[in-house]
């Protein structure tokens, strides 16, 4: 059994062939209306559940409609619904929920959730972003990467603004891809140092760099992300905003990255603030192919946790 927990807890063999089987899978489905079935059907007679603590479009809707493409059944639910938000343990929840459906989904606030969820189920469990990562979404922004610019090892990555959980996603796809990677922002909004050593650890470079045009000078790729994640108090918002404004991704930051450079965004955005309407409908921006590619890439996943 294959939980999806964190791009840094899986083989890199298995990264890369979900990556291609990904593109394959796009491919093999250009044309064809949204609500097809695929050629092949391999989650036929499968159920997911699909739970959500947290609000979500992008992952509810590509989950949701994956695994209607991949001949499977799929239930969206909202924790705050569930026992599980009125005090059944994770453990029980996961047991029961074994008992039901083929395979877990879970957004969630704390780690901690998920992993208790994956100890006590006995089917696979997928992290749908958690506050300190969101491996799905890296997954979706390789493929995008390399559809664009082919392969991404030993390309340089840069990320500014707040050092959050996409951005550690980001960090563990650098050592399991091969990229280098530059982190742009306040001290105050560092990636945890424990991410920051891993990657370093597997041999691609990691850099801090205070000063963003600096930073992005030779760099492939340039990603931000909102300046108040889901899980940041409202009261934050005045100090985060004063502190990554000089962080934001304009004409002119672009400018100063190589002339090819790609911009990514995970959405949704706050438009002008981490990065302005000109960058992200510009035409380096492949913010709309991340979004689609969450739909591929996903695919993918469900299909190596279920071993179809
Ligand atoms: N990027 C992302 O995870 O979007 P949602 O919050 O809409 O799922």
């Amino acid at each position: 059994m294959n939980h999806f927990l964190d791009i840094h807890k899986t083989d890199p063999a298995a990264l890369r062939g979900m990556i291609d089987a990904a593109r394959s899978v796009k491919d093999a489905r250009r044309g064809k209306p949204k609500g097809a079935r695929d050629a092949d059907q391999p989650l036929a007679g499968h159920m997911v559940a699909l739970i959500f603590e947290k609000p979500s479009t992008r992952t509810r809707i590509s989950f949701d409609v994956g695994v209607r493409q991949l001949g499977g059944e799929s239930m969206v639910l909202s924790g705050a619904d569930m026992q599980l938000g009125h005090g059944e343990t994770i453990a029980d929840t996961a047991r029961v929920l074994s008992r039901y459906v083929d395979l877990i989904m879970i957004r969630t606030f704390e780690e901690q959730t998920l992993l208790e969820m994956a100890e006590h189920a006995t089917v696979p469990v997928i992290n749908g972003l958690t506050n300190r990562t969101h491996p799905c979404q890296i997954m979706a922004d390789v493929m995008t990467f390399e559809e664009h610019r082919g392969p991404i090892a030993g390309k340089k990555v840069v990320w500014t603004g707040d050092g959050n959980n996409v951005c550690a996603s980001f960090l563990h796809a650098a050592g399991q891809f091969g990229f280098d990677f530059t982190f742009t922002g306040p001290a105050t909004l560092d990636p945890e140092d424990e991410f920051v050593g891993l990657a370093r650890k597997s041999g691609v470079t990691v850099q801090i760099e205070r000063d963003p045009m600096k930073a992005v000078a030779g760099a492939d790729l340039v990603v931000t992300d909102t300046w108040v994640s889901m899980h940041d108090s409202q009261s934050s918002r005045e100090r985060r905003h004063n502190q990554l404004r000089p962080y934001q991704v304009n004409a002119a930051l672009m400018a100063a990255a190589k002339p090819d450079a790609l911009f990514m965004h995970c959405l949704p955005a706050h438009r002008d603030d981490e990065a302005t309407s000109a960058v992200m409908d510009g035409p380096q921006s492949v913010i709309f192919d991340e979004a689609e590619n969450r739909l591929h890439a996903q695919k993918a996943i469900l299909r190596w946790c279920l071993g179809v």
